[in-house]
């Protein structure tokens, strides 16, 4: 049976920053009061022509290049996107894929908001252990700054652009294998977060009131509440269907949407301070490429080794959630 190791990883920021001060200047906010509550200092926005799929090029070929894979082995591309370079058609990883000169790859997107990544990696695990694929590069690209509403000061405060990337690759040694992901949605809360815009779902009569419905609107308080219950019940239901015990995680990497749902997190699986992995706030909530960012941030700071046990837990609109049990195996 082939297993899915996580192979290496890739990001790329964009250089402006956008600091909560310059936000002082847009909404009615400090940088006191973002750092409280949120714990995020500065986010990075992208350029105006700087689309996602070109942010998650930047970051692909990073990953690419660390996994010693030749690119003319990829079989397929996934990206979680829930800001793709455009509506409906043609996907981001189509585009992708034909800027790395991959040839004749499968190539789609997915929505799943801020657990885009954790459900990418479990499509190139399955796809990997069915023997239908054997090299997937797997992208989670955000460029939010296209459906941030910056006179709201609820969410602009919250969100930033960038991109991580990993590839993920078939082994027959079951040590290097991706250990277990959860994944889940429930419905019923999917007017937390949403774009009301453009769809088959839009009641806007005019486009002047669809264009008005493109940002995301979020109820805030309420998904910070689900947001702690549901990561804390993910982690911990992992970590029991498996058997670890949260010291034998190296590293608890969430999704980075505020310091205080991630200590909260932390603090229920009683996790020591090294083990939580933060880039919140450097980069803000970057949806489906915080993950992958956050990984890159370790490897390029030098901390991650092979064989380091990851924990990745997310959670976003839809909702949706999810966990994964990852050890780091590059090539040896
Ligand atoms: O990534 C996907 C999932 N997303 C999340 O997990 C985000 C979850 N939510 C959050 O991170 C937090 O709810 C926020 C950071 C968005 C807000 O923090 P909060 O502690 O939940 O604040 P709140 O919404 O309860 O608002 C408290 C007060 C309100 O004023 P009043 O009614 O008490 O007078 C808000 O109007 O803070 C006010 N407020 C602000 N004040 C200054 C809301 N936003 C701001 C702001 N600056 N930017």
């Amino acid at each position: 049976m082939a297993y899915a190791a996580f192979r290496s990883i890739g990001a790329y920021v964009p250089s402006k920053i956008l600091s909560n001060e310059d936000l002082s200047k847009m909404v009615d906010t400090s940088d006191e009061w973002i750092f409280k509550r949120t714990g995020i200092k500065e986010r990075r926005i992208a350029g105006k022509n700087e689309f996602t799929s070109e942010m998650a090029v930047c970051a692909a070929e990073l990953a690419i290049k660390r996994s010693g894979i030749n690119k003319n082995n990829i079989d397929m591309v996934v990206c979680a996107t829930i800001s793709p370079d455009y509506f409906c058609m043609p996907s981001t990883a189509t585009i992708i894929s034909t800027k790395l000169g991959l040839g004749n790859v499968t190539a789609f997107d997915i929505s799943a908001a801020c657990t885009g990544f954790v459900y990418i990696l479990s499509i190139a695990k399955a796809f990997i252990e069915s023997g239908m694929k054997k090299n997937i590069l797997i992208i989670g690209a955000e460029k939010l700054s296209s459906i941030t509403d910056y006179t709201d000061r609820g969410t602009c405060i919250l969100f930033g652009d960038g991109a991580g990337a990993a590839m993920i690759c078939a082994t027959d040694n079951k040590e290097e294998a991706i250990i277990d992901i959860h994944t889940g949605a429930d419905g019923t809360y999917a007017d937390l977060l949403m774009t009301p815009n453009g769809g088959s779902g839009s009641m806007h009569d005019s486009l002047d009131q669809e264009a008005a419905s493109c940002f995301m609107q979020m109820k805030g308080n309420e998904t910070f509440k689900v947001a702690v219950r549901t990561l804390t019940k993910d982690v911990v239901e992992i970590l029991e269907t498996n058997n670890i015990d949260s010291s034998e995680i190296k590293y608890f990497i969430p999704h980075q949407a505020n310091y205080r749902i991630i200590k909260a997190v932390g603090d229920a699986l009683k996790l020591k301070k090294e083990q939580v992995v933060l880039t919140v706030q450097k980069y803000g909530n970057t949806s489906g490429a915080s993950i992958p960012m956050a990984i890159n941030d370790i490897y390029e700071s030098g901390s991650l080794k092979s064989g380091d046990l990851m924990l990745l837990d997310a959670f976003g609109g839809g909702l949706t959630w999810g966990s994964a049990l990852v050890p780091y195996s590059p090539l040896k």
